[in-house]
């Protein structure tokens, strides 16, 4: 049973997940069709490191609209993916029909502990989101890979130029293609 401070803290993520859900789902198609790809290269980089091959179950947290779920798929994973995004899922689930993908919060996974022998997040854990890989562990069987990347700081990784530039000629539409 809850307190009352738990329950409005309760609350407040809650707000928080669905209104960062909001913003980065805005332009969908826009970051689906025109930028996710930028991230390719860290996506084969990590799943050499997390060993994605065939028959593993790799979750993908923050998995936005499910590019790197639908190439390890194609390399025989069981895949499943978790995002705020109503509007990221939606593309995810139609380039990943058979993956197990949820509109939720990175903060509470709806698995059961010991679900996943990898665990990966894109760009998507951010400075404060500590708890996220706690559940991260959570979720992972015992001796299981967590393959995390973030932007660095300086050329080439610093993509704020980008992102600035991306959100000054995104388009409004919300519906994916
Ligand atoms: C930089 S994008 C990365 C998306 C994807 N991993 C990629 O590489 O294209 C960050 C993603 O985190 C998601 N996100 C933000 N807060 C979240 C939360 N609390 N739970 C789940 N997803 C979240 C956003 O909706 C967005 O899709």
């Amino acid at each position: 049973m809850s307190n009352i401070s738990d329950t409005t803290a309760d609350a407040d993520r809650e707000h928080d997940w669905r209104e960062a859900g909001d913003a980065w789902g805005h332009a969908a198609n826009d970051w689906a069709y025109l930028y996710e790809h930028y991230a390719l290269d860290v996506m084969v980089a990590i799943f050499q490191q997390i060993g994605i091959a065939d028959g593993v179950r790799v979750l993908d947290m923050a998995c936005g609209s499910g590019l790197a779920l639908r190439h390890a798929e194609a390399m025989g994973a069981t895949t499943a993916g978790i995002d705020a995004a109503a509007t990221l899922v939606e593309i995810a689930r139609d380039r990943n029909p058979d993956a197990d993908l949820r509109l939720g919060s990175m903060f509470e996974l709806p698995w059961e502990d010991g679900t996943f022998d990898a665990v990966m997040s894109i760009n998507g854990i951010w400075g404060g989101c500590e708890a996220a890989l706690a559940e991260a562990n959570r979720v992972l069987q015992p001796g299981g890979m967590i393959g995390l990347s973030f932007w660095g700081t300086g050329t080439p990784n610093d993509l704020r130029g980008c992102f600035k530039a991306f959100a000054r000629h995104a388009s409004r539409s919300t519906s994916p293609a």
